[in-house]
């Protein structure tokens, strides 16, 4: 097992991406409720936070709620708002000691108006800090993210502002969500499902994967060692050839 000292700090994943899926699956095989494991998987991405912010990740977007989970069971759906909004209050004293920025990425729009306020308010109060910063992606779905920059961008070009022709890779990265963070490095999966599910679609173009059974209240800094070192037993080519020694 790699400990957390084998690291090699100067090749730290800078942006950690992670979909934090099995809290249902966890919760189910103890006999509890659904609840009970997005609870604790809020106590896992707490944990997380302060572990990467030690080994110097400068970034974690945490997949929280997906524009596609509106359509779990009412009850679900409202537990987990309820939740974000206790959680923000909670984690403030924290997130002020352990220099966590807090910003959000995902649609306003259908977010409830509790849970816009907390994430305006924590935002706010944490715009100084910066050891990591913590992209909560809340009602996030990729393909709407690039929908808004093109939205964006076709309002430029019919303003007159832009060219069409000057819409490129540079612009439409520009109108992301969040452009000031650097693309994920390293992209983490609980639960062990192959799939992406409308995560940071734009941003993971060259991201390195990793999937770990793992259901995601159960991920731990060990498994967040053994993530970065496999990352940096990668070799990332970007699509060049590059000598594999
Ligand atoms: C991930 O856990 C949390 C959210 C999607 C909100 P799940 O709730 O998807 O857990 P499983 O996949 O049912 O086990
Ligand atoms: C992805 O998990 C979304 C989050 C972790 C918030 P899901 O459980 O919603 O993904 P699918 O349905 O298995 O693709
Ligand atoms: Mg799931």
């Amino acid at each position: 097992m790699t400990e957390r000292h084998e690291l090699d700090m100067n090749r730290m994943p800078e942006h950690i991406a992670i979909i934090m899926d099995g809290n249902g699956r966890w919760a189910t095989r103890q006999g509890m409720e659904r609840s009970q494991g997005h609870f604790h998987g809020y106590r896992t991405l707490h944990n997380t936070v302060i572990q990467a912010a030690e080994l110097g990740v400068g970034a974690l977007s945490a997949y929280t709620f997906s524009s596609e989970n509106w359509s779990r069971p009412d009850n679900e759906v409202t537990g987990l708002m309820d939740l974000v909004v206790m959680a923000l209050r909670a984690e403030i004293e924290v997130m002020m000691e352990e220099g966590v920025r807090i910003i959000r990425s995902g649609r306003r729009e259908g977010l409830p108006q509790e849970v816009l306020g907390e994430f305006d308010y924590a935002s706010e109060q944490t715009q100084g800090n910066d050891r990591i910063t913590l992209n909560i992606c809340l009602n996030y779905g990729g393909r709407n993210e690039i929908v808004d920059a093109a939205r964006q961008a076709a309002q430029m070009a019919f303003d007159g502002k832009i060219a069409p022709k000057e819409i490129d890779e540079n612009l439409l990265s520009s109108l992301m969500y969040h452009p000031e963070l650097p693309d994920p490095d390293l992209l983490i999966r609980t639960a062990g499902e192959m799939r992406v599910s409308n995560f940071l679609l734009w941003e993971i173009a060259y991201s390195e994967i990793y999937v770990t059974q793992t259901l995601w209240p159960d991920f731990s800094e060990d498994e967040l060692v053994r993530a970065i070192a496999a990352y940096q037993s990668r070799t990332r080519k970007y699509g060049a050839v590059v000598d594999e020694q």
